[in-house]
């Protein structure tokens, strides 16, 4: 015996089954559009990941490691360090590798607080171009 049963007999939940299901498949595809388009849109908005150039990266290495005692403006002196724009690759390196000095260099300051912070070694490179970048001393 052959059990089709047609919708208007299984009362109203049933119906409304069979009339919502094609309804939330049409409204789960456009979800899915939708979603897609926000993902392109956000995508295309965006723009291909930026690529900082050694000066931006040593921006934000120096405001985030060394501002605090330095200056904001690294052409000024600081709460505890001197200004040190324009300061050559060797200093820089024996200052954040060691919180040494490279032969004969004779420091603005003899008080010892800079400790060194040798992790900051793959960013010596952009330090020295962003101190060099915003010198006044050209
Ligand atoms: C805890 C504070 C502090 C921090 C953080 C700090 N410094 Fe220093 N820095 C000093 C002080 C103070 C001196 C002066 C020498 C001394 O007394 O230690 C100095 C000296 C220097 C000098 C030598 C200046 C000169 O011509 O005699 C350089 C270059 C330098 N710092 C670079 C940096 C860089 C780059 C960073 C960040 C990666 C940094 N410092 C982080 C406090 C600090």
């Amino acid at each position: 015996m052959s059990e089709t049963v047609p919708p208007e007999a299984l009362g109203w939940s049933a119906r409304w089954l069979a009339i919502a299901r094609p309804r939330s498949t049409l409204a789960a595809s456009l979800l899915g559009a939708l979603a897609g388009f926000a993902t392109a849109a956000a995508i295309l908005g965006c723009g291909p990941p930026r690529t900082l150039t050694a000066v931006q990266r040593g921006e934000v290495v120096y405001r985030t490691n060394c501002a605090s005692c330095h200056n904001r403006n690294p052409n000024l002196p600081g709460a505890l360090g001197p200004a040190i724009a324009g300061s050559p690759r060797a200093l820089i390196e024996a200052r954040v590798m060691h919180a040494a000095y490279p032969p004969g260099y004779h420091p603005q300051r003899v008080t010892h607080l800079m400790r060194p912070l040798p992790w900051l070694e793959p960013h010596i490179g952009d330090l020295t171009a962003y101190l060099d970048s915003v010198s006044v001393r050209h």
